[in-house]
């Protein structure tokens, strides 16, 4: 009888004890996350100086990070103690595949050193200046006016904006071939000294860049007459 008890006593400890070896063994798994590597941009251009940043959930100061391109491992200026690799994109083979793995050598949570998911950047080239080309018609309603802007460089998709002073007056028109965005308005007078420009960008960051500023070609305008209707100065009078 008493033998019997303890027999029963034995087997509920083994199975508590398996109930508590189980639990432990999801815990590590949960505790066990990969790193995450990102960096501020995932489009670049060549000359560009980015860093990767491998980031955990949880901190600790005995954290020990690597970073890899491919499976070799990349020394790091500050040896493994900052979660932050700085690079600088010179060749096409700079692009990735990055990843970064974490160890802990004291906290046991991350003694197991997964590895990142692959992190690869995007090679871009920044646009260049865009040349504005503007063309007028003269009809009834007033001038009608069209702004073809190209930039020859930089890679497609590239929106395009036309200013007029400072002030946008369309809205971005997105090209995705090498072709002028083009924008038509008409006005009913002119002052003589309106200005415009475009402005061009890519998915690049900061690099948007903008033509010279351009007047209304008085060129396109057949006749002095024509000026005068459309010019409000004046002084058409005394010139013609
Ligand atoms: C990139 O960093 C290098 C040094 O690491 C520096 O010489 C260079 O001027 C930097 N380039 C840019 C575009 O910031
Ligand atoms: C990263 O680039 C490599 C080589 O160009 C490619 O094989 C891999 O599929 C890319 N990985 C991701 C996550 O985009
Ligand atoms: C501007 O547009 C006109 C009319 O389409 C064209 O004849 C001329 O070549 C263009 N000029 C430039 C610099 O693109
Ligand atoms: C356009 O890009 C090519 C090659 O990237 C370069 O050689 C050329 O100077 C660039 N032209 C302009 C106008 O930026
Ligand atoms: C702008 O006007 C020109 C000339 O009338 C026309 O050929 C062109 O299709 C117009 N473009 C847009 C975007 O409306
Ligand atoms: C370009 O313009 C489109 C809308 O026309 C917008 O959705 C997109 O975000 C723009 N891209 C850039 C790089 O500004």
């Amino acid at each position: 009888m008493m033998w019997k008890k303890s027999f029963l006593v034995f087997l509920f400890s083994l199975s508590i004890q398996n109930a508590v070896l189980d639990d432990d063994r999801t815990k590590k798994t949960d505790e066990c996350p990969s790193p995450r590597l990102s960096s501020q941009t995932t489009v670049v251009t060549k000359g560009q100086n980015v860093s990767l940043i491998c980031s955990i959930e949880k901190k600790s100061q005995t954290i020990m990070y690597y970073f890899y391109q491919g499976d070799k491992y990349l020394r790091t200026k500050d040896n493994g103690e900052s979660n932050i690799f700085n690079l600088r994109i010179s060749e096409a083979r700079d692009l990735g595949p990055y990843k970064c793995k974490v160890q802990d050598s004291i906290s046991s949570v991350y003694r197991c050193s997964k590895y990142s998911p692959d992190f690869n950047f995007t090679l871009l080239d920044p646009v260049a200046t865009p040349v504005l080309n503007i063309s007028v018609i003269q009809t009834e309603a007033g001038l009608y006016i069209t702004l073809r802007c190209i930039s020859p460089n930089g890679s497609l998709p590239i929106n395009y904006t036309f200013f007029e002073k400072n002030a946008a007056i369309s809205p971005a028109i997105s090209k995705d071939v090498r072709q002028p965005a083009e924008f038509n308005f008409t006005k009913k007078s002119t002052q003589g000294d309106e200005e415009y420009r475009c402005e061009a960008k890519n998915r690049l960051l900061n690099n948007a860049k903008y033509s010279q500023y351009s007047p209304i070609p008085l060129t396109g305008m057949t006749s002095l007459w024509e000026m005068c209707l459309v010019m409000t100065l004046g002084l058409c009078g005394l010139t013609s």
